[in-house]
């Protein structure tokens, strides 16, 4: 299975903590929204995406 996950982490590093920790456990490289090419997601399996809560919403990020 090919399994990507996308966060953004700019506070306390929390979100990136545990994307890593998921990226271990499924063996899946975890990257940046600006690392990443859109189109290349297509090919995965299986698309993480993570972000803290800010002002109630996710960070902009990962929307792009
Ligand atoms: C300016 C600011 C606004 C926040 N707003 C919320 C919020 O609305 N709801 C919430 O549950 N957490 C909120 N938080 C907490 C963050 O979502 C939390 O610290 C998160 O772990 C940050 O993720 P990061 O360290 O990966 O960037 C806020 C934190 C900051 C600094």
């Amino acid at each position: 299975m090919k399994a990507v996950i996308v966060c953004t982490s700019v506070s306390h590093g929390n979100t990136r903590r545990i994307a890593d920790v998921m990226g271990q456990v499924l063996a899946a490289p975890v990257a940046t929204p600006e690392q990443v090419d859109p189109a290349g997601l297509a090919a995965c399996d299986l698309v993480g995406f993570g972000s803290g809560t800010f002002l109630g919403s996710f960070h902009a990020s990962p929307a792009r």
